[in-house]
């Protein structure tokens, strides 16, 4: 036995063949957990990573028992991750019955399902009330709807909190039909969600703005060590990003322009139609009944996005101006209150929500 190993011993993956194993050997990696990976059948998967795969029987197989007790004589396994469920069930009674000094890790998959369902359930009638407030007495989406949308959020890298979210599914019944905005997509988690009430409510299309580029995503009048999270990115995995996780909810209703705002404003000022990610023709009317506003944060920034795209709002016309409140700079906040004095009388209500400033513009008075 290797003197590293015996310490505070190692876990073993076993079967080490499907996604979650490898998500598990991963995060026990970074930790500095030792790990054992062990599979019945080959797993590339396993292999991607450069750990080493030893061969178990199944544990349905006469010789299991022999080679099992073998493995655990010769490593020092004092944890077992198991992601199936009947091998987690097989081995916890394996474990008791030889009274091994093993201890299983987490849940079995199901009670993990179970539990992660609750969790989920618990979150969006947490968030339901809300929902049917902002909708101000409107249809709004049902209790199993509200947990479809932050399920599928949470499969989206993004810096949109529930919060907020709740408050753009709640008032989405309000929206007036038109076309639907954003400015600064990240990997997708609100344009996912903006996609989905816009075809739910029958809004208009969906266009998203977003030069995935590190000279437009620092944020200058933000601290050193904020802007150098920027270095962070591979940009082209944000770009790639993105579009793999609208692919569920493409309906041929969205469109992207990788430019900053300020040229995408450009580009949806002088024409109606932009090709959707399969290449079909996507047509805009021209007329904003929502925007987010979500891109680089710094003042100068914010005013041109706000400036030049809230010319085009269609009267009832809805702004969600996000990290009006934020701790990285006041640039959205500063914005927010000179829109909230200057169009005063233009504002048929407004929010705070989930750090977002939200502004319904009054649907008889002509935007400006
Ligand atoms: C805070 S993130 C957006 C988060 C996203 N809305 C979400 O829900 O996860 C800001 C995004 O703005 C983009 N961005 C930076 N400068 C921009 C600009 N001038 N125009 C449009 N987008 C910009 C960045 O590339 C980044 O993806």
């Amino acid at each position: 036995m290797d003197n590293a190993d015996a310490g505070a011993g190692a876990t073993l993956i076993f079967p080490a063949v499907d996604q979650s194993a490898l998500d598990y050997l991963t995060a026990a990696q970074h930790r500095g957990e030792k790990t054992i990976c062990a599979a019945s059948v080959k797993s590339d998967l396993i292999a991607s990573n450069g750990a080493d795969l030893l061969h178990l029987p199944s544990i349905y197989a006469e010789d299991f028992i022999d080679c099992f007790m073998a493995l655990v004589q010769s490593r020092p396994v004092r944890r077992l991750y198991s992601p199936v469920s009947s091998v987690y069930d097989f081995m916890q009674r394996f474990i008791n019955t030889h009274r091994l000094n093993i201890e299983m890790v987490g849940q079995s998959p199901i009670r993990q399902q179970v539990q992660q369902h609750r969790q989920l359930m618990g979150r969006a009638s947490r968030l339901l009330s809300f929902v049917g407030l902002c909708a101000a007495g409107l249809p709004h989406l049902s209790l199993i709807e509200v947990a479809g949308v932050l399920r599928q959020v949470s499969l989206i890298y993004g810096e949109s909190n529930d919060d907020k979210l709740a408050a753009i599914m709640g008032i989405a019944p309000t929206v007036v039909a038109g076309d639907v905005i954003e400015i600064g997509s990240l990997m997708g988690r609100s344009a996912f969600v903006l996609s989905y009430l816009a075809m739910k409510y029958n809004i208009g299309p969906l266009l998203t703005v977003d030069p995935w580029g590190r000279d437009q995503a620092i944020q200058t009048d933000s601290t050193q060590s904020f802007q150098a999270l920027v270095d962070d990115w591979d940009f082209s995995v944000l770009s790639e990003g993105f579009y793999v996780n609208m692919v569920p909810f493409n309906r041929g209703q969205h469109a992207h322009l990788q430019l900053p705002s300020i040229d995408g404003f450009k580009e949806y000022a002088k024409q109606h139609s932009f090709s959707s990610p399969s290449a079909e023709p996507v047509n805009f009317s021209g007329r904003i009944s929502l925007i987010h506003i979500d891109g680089n944060h710094d003042f100068a920034r914010v005013q041109e996005d706000c400036v030049h795209w809230l010319t085009l709002l269609t009267p009832g016309a809805w702004l969600i101006l996000d990290d009006y409140i934020w701790a990285h700079g006041d640039g959205p906040y500063r914005i927010g209150n000179q829109l909230l004095i200057d169009r005063a009388e233009d504002i048929a209500l407004s929010f705070v929500c989930g750090k977002a400033l939200f502004i319904q513009f009054n649907n008889s008075v002509d935007a400006k």
